[in-house]
């Protein structure tokens, strides 16, 4: 196809899924309207003590039809400590506002609210100049509002919203553990720095790591040292923060689907790219799979009022630990894949068998260690056959641990020696093990496992 033609495709594309996806203009207007009433309001009852800024993408027109959510920050001057500033928005919005306030706490502490059907968070923070140090950990998000607001044209701020439907399409939109993938602020600096949208697809499709992005130039020629620091497949120079790596949470998984994803929507563009798909099952598959290859499921309760931050990696820890266990008896694991819904964390082990061979070498000392050879043969008195094998006493014996579930009842027993994570101590300790029939009923029984087992065996290229 003729390069024109197939970037008049791609625009025809982009237009199309930008209508779906953006707010409406009376939306976005009165969306805005409401939240510059909810800033004034706010900023009257703070006075002096603070700045009340609206951020996040409903200020600027980057955010997804239906995400009906507004950001407030409120910049106290450096000098007083968290927990006043913190204390200080508490009571003041309490009183000027009327809502559910709720108090969230992750990575720093803010205010969540419903009113009018808008999800509301307002964000204590202290006031900062470019380039200075912080002292929370959105303090910048003032400053990254100001700058994208004056950075972004019309255009560009369509880019990032159509750019924002592509990625959760396909799973990476999101700086969260569970995701590592692009945050709102990454989408924003990437159109800004590649211009436009169909730019970013087609540098991106050559994109190899470590990619460096560095807008504002604060690193010219020392991208070695920046690539040592950072030790991640894309490095994004925030551009009001010279120390700061925007593109820090975005994993090599996420990273390399994006690479695939643009060069995918260049081949072929059309609005299908930017449509989730979610893999489905029917019984027969389901039937066929599970009769031939060999899984194991862990289910256990999700530990309560945990955020995923926290429980997503120390899930994915014990699934490792786990791992680590059974190939310590010899049991390999083919694939790993854990998930949350709702009530239970899971952990889907694939292994090549469940049951392993009823002999076991253990291998000893070299034969002229003399005094070590002892030992070992006075211990291995009942093996089955001692032999030499390249110098070395071997020891053919029935073995210990024959069935994978039999080593992951034993874990159960004592979970906190086999590196479990510290709030899925006691879920694992009353968990349950299922595989062949009983994992079969299982996942028939609950949907979203079903869902899951899906997903797992979807391809992703
Ligand atoms: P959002 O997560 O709402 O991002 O955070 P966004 O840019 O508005 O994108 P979408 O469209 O809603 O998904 C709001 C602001 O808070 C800052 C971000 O920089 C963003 O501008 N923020 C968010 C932080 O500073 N730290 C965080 O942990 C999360
Ligand atoms: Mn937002």
């Amino acid at each position: 196809m003729a390069k024109n033609s197939n970037d008049a495709a791609l625009e025809n594309v982009f237009s199309a899924v930008a209508k779906k996806v953006s707010p409406t203009p009376i939306e976005a207007k009165t969306e805005k309207a409401f939240a510059q009433s909810i800033r004034s309001k706010l900023q009257a009852a703070f006075g002096n003590s603070a700045q009340l800024f609206f951020v996040g993408s409903t200020a600027r027109d980057t955010g997804i039809r239906g995400d009906r959510d507004i950001d407030i920050f409120v910049a106290f001057p450096k000098g007083k400590s968290r927990d006043e500033i913190v204390a200080k928005t508490i009571s003041t919005v309490k009183k000027t506002l009327k809502a559910n306030w709720e108090m969230h706490y992750a990575e720093h502490p803010y205010l969540q609210g419903r009113i009018d059907g808008y999800k509301l968070e307002i964000v204590p923070c202290f006031r900062i100049q470019m380039n200075e140090g912080i002292i929370s950990a959105v303090d910048r998000t003032p400053l990254h509002a100001l700058y994208l607001q004056k950075k972004l044209t019309e255009r560009q701020k369509r880019d990032v919203r159509v750019l924002k439907a592509l990625l959760k399409a396909h799973g990476i939109y999101g700086a969260e553990l569970e995701i590592e993938g692009f945050s709102g602020l990454v989408c924003e600096y990437l159109v800004l720095n590649y211009r436009s949208l169909a730019n970013l697809l087609k540098e991106a499709s050559s994109w190899k790591p470590p990619m460096v992005l560095d807008i504002e130039n604060y690193h010219e020629g020392k991208y070695d040292l920046l690539i040592k620091k950072y030790q991640t497949p894309l490095i994004i120079i925030d551009f009001i923060d010279k120390n700061r790596n925007a593109a820090a949470a975005i994993s090599l998984h996420s990273f390399s689907k994006f690479i695939q994803i643009s060069r995918q929507v260049l081949q072929k563009p059309s609005s299908s790219w930017f449509e989730r798909k979610i893999p489905k099952i029917n019984l027969p598959k389901l039937h066929s799979e599970l009769e031939s290859r060999n899984f194991l499921l862990l289910k256990m309760a999700k530990p309560k009022g945990i955020i995923s931050d926290v429980l997503v990696p120390q899930l994915r820890r014990s699934a490792m630990s786990i791992e680590k266990q059974l190939k310590l008896f010899d049991f390999d694991v083919f694939n790993s894949f854990s998930f949350s819904d709702e009530k239970y964390s899971c952990i889907l082990l694939e292994l090549p068998f469940l049951e392993n061979y009823p002999l076991e070498k253990i291998q000893g000392p070299p034969i002229f260690m003399e005094k070590d050879l002892q030992k070992f043969l006075s211990k291995h008195k009942n093996s089955k056959r001692l032999l030499i094998e390249n110098g070395k006493a071997v020891s053919e014996q029935p073995r210990r641990e024959k069935s994978a579930v039999s080593i992951i009842q034993k874990i159960r027993k004592s979970p906190q020696k086999s590196g479990i994570g510290s709030n899925y101590l006691l879920p694992f300790k009353n968990s349950s093990i299922f595989s062949g029939q009983a994992l079969l009923a299982a996942l028939k029984k609950n949907p979203s496992f079903k869902a899951k087992f899906a997903e797992f065996l979807s391809s992703e290229l």
